[in-house]
């Protein structure tokens, strides 16, 4: 089964790229833009690494990008992860970016694009790697900021696929970002968001009615909300799970109690994605392992699964039909 799941052509849609930094890179570019860390080895890196909850998380992962200072720095990172990706039968990888986390420590916009400009366009040339990018905005930060930021963007919106919603999501509903959203849609955008991470089913209905969103990342506390899934289920909304990423931010106890398998039950479009690898303890490969030890799921289950990731991906359609 893992030489299967291995060889199986998977598309990654919702991973952040500044989640993908591993504590051997890291250090390493602490040391090379001279920045301090808090620890003092990769191994004290991955021993902090113990979350209570998405707020826990995210308090380590904006410091660790703090060593992400130069287009060499966000070149570096992707390609690495691009590497790793294509190892484990990785085709295709859309990457949410946070620009607001970056632009907030004196790093400039366009260090970050054209860093991860540069990564793309060799991922596509020297591993047959395609890859989209999701500008999210920081949905605990202002409003105003974000549609600065979008503005801001007007040089890389060409190379830009959809718009996401990330951070912090109890206490900051999708409609906060209603005009922002507008605008995207205005400039010919797609749109995404996290809901029912953390947050209640009601965010994930608000992304839907008032973010005009064509997929919701996490998703899965809409099983609270039994209309809210009749809908999902009848618009074949795609929801983008993280199981490994639930695991650790313990939106669930144990692998086995996760809402994967009644998910699906409920005949929803699933995917299977990674969120933020480095921190989480596993990409793409062993994210589908552990559903398959949790669940014992057949070939056929992730073969849906990940068809679904191909036919929901933002990629020409000449590549889907290559990847089909
Ligand atoms: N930013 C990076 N990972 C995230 C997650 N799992 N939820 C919300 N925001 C994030
Ligand atoms: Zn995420």
């Amino acid at each position: 089964m893992r030489d299967f799941l291995k060889r199986l052509p998977k598309a990654e849609l919702h991973l952040h790229i500044e989640g993908t930094l591993e504590p051997e890179l890291m250090m390493a570019l602490a040391e090379r833009n001279g920045v301090s860390l808090p620890y003092g080895s990769v191994e004290a890196i991955r021993a902090a690494y113990d979350f209570t909850d998405l707020q826990s998380f995210l308090d380590l992962y904006y410091q660790g990008m703090s060593v992400l200072r130069t287009a060499r720095d966000f070149e570096d990172l992707a390609m690495d992860y691009f590497r790793r990706a294509h190892d484990e039968g990785v085709v295709h990888v859309e990457m949410h970016v946070d620009p607001q986390a970056h632009l907030a420590r004196g790093v400039a916009l366009a260090t970050v694009m054209e860093g991860l400009g540069r990564a793309r366009r060799r991922a596509e040339r020297e591993l047959d790697l395609s890859t989209a990018m999701i500008m999210a905005f920081l949905r605990d930060r202002p409003a105003d900021e974000a549609l600065t930021l979008l503005e801001q963007a007007a040089p890389y919106w060409e190379t830009l696929d959809a718009v996401g919603l990330d951070s912090a999501e109890r206490g900051n509903p999708p409609a906060k970002f209603s005009e922002v959203f507008q605008r995207a849609k205005a400039l010919g955008l797609a749109r995404v968001a996290h809901a029912g991470e953390e947050g209640p089913p009601d965010y994930i209905l608000e992304a839907l009615d008032a973010l005009e969103v064509c997929r919701i990342d996490h998703g899965v506390r809409c099983l609270e909300d039994p209309t809210l899934v009749e809908r999902l289920r009848e618009e074949a909304m795609v929801l983008t799970v993280c199981p490994l990423s639930n695991l650790r931010l313990k939106v669930v106890e144990r692998m086995e109690d996760h809402p994967l398998p009644r998910l699906l039950e409920a005949g929803l479009t699933l995917t299977l994605n990674s969120d933020d690898p480095a921190y989480f303890g596993g990409g793409m490969l062993d994210n589908f392992l552990a559903c398959r030890r949790a669940f014992g799921w057949s070939r056929e289950v992730f073969l849906d699964l990940a068809g679904n990731a191909i036919e929901a991906a933002f990629m020409p359609e000449a590549r889907r039909t290559e990847l089909r």
